[in-house]
């Protein structure tokens, strides 16, 4: 069943903020030279020395007085703090809104119904995408840096696939060939599709990447099209909320049983998981797998 959103979202993105403004930045104060200091004076001990004969001694005048220092210069004014107005304050409540319903939407329906409502309204992707940013640049650690730095120590050579990739901050960061893929292109080097099926060949990547985008509740078929997409011995990396695993050893077997070996977990993040697997030659049938819970953002 496909839901029409277009009056709820297209008033609300037409009420869109505009991006802030930068405040223009003040020019440097040119800092004035301070004058010399005036030359030291004859110590007031030293004998003065012999007159030539008829010559009166004449009273010594006074020193000039050394030019006033200049003033120190202000500090700088410091930038006034603006109050946002309760305009400004109800478009970001309502943003924030339109992006938890958007993202609770993704993760509950399948992506096919994703992939319509985005094609028909691709201001709603770019909606989900400017929260999800604003969210993500909260968290102390992002799990795409964590996984671009464990490609740093892979072979150059290796081919990856990024599903779900978002901006593709992976195809920017790394040196190798990534493949990245998200419902929308917001990026030239974005495929935009449905990760269920990507158009790419059998066994032609060496890495399958899905960080934080298992959602949709048809998301085995994403686990299945990186089984074909993987070579042999080939490695899946997983990034995901831990909250979303009700039972993440059961997960671990099953997907065990799909093809997919666990070979590393790393839970010492206290908000994601990462897991690492490489491809095994089971190709055991599965259409079924335990659900993920809905990563929920709460309301701030
Ligand atoms: C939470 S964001 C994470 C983005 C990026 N991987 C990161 O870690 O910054 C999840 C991304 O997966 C994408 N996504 C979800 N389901 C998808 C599907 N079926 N096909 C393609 N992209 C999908 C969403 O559009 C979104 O960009």
């Amino acid at each position: 069943m496909s839901v029409d959103f277009t009056g709820y979202f297209l008033a609300a993105a037409a009420r869109r903020p505009p991006p802030p403004q930068s405040a223009p930045t003040p020019a440097p104060k040119k800092r004035r030279r301070q004058a010399a200091a005036p030359a030291a004076a004859p110590a007031a001990s030293a004998a003065p020395p012999p007159l030539p004969a008829g010559k009166k001694r004449q009273k010594p005048r006074p020193l000039a007085a050394p030019p006033p220092a200049p003033p120190p210069a202000p500090p700088p004014a410091a930038a006034p703090r603006r109050k946002r107005s309760v305009q400004q304050r109800l478009e970001a409540q309502l943003a924030g809104g339109r992006f938890r319903f958007i993202n609770e939407w993704l993760y509950t329906r399948p992506s096919r119904e994703a992939a319509r409502l985005f094609a028909a309204q691709p201001e709603l992707y770019h909606a989900y995408h400017d929260g999800f940013r604003s969210q993500s640049a909260r968290w102390p650690v992002n799990p795409v840096d964590r996984i671009a730095g464990w490609l740093g120590g892979r072979p150059s050579v290796w081919v990856v696939g990024d599903m779900g990739c978002g901006d593709a901050q992976l195809a920017r960061i790394v040196r190798q060939e990534v493949h990245s893929f998200d419902l929308v292109a917001c990026d030239e080097r974005v495929v935009a599709c449905d990760i269920a099926h990507v158009p790419l060949p059998s066994a032609s990547l060496d890495a399958v990447v899905f960080s934080l985008s298992l959602m949709g509740s048809n998301y085995v078929e994403f686990l299945l099209e990186a089984r074909r997409l993987l070579r042999p011995k080939g490695v899946l990396k997983v990034a995901e909320v831990a909250s979303r695993f009700e039972d993440i050893d059961e997960w671990i077997q099953q997907l065990d049983a799909m093809g997919f070996r666990l070979t590393e977990r790393d839970e010492s993040n206290s908000h994601f998981v990462l897991l690492e697997f490489v491809r095994t030659s089971s190709n055991a049938v599965l259409n079924q797998i335990v659900p993920l819970k809905p990563c929920i953002y709460k309301r701030r």
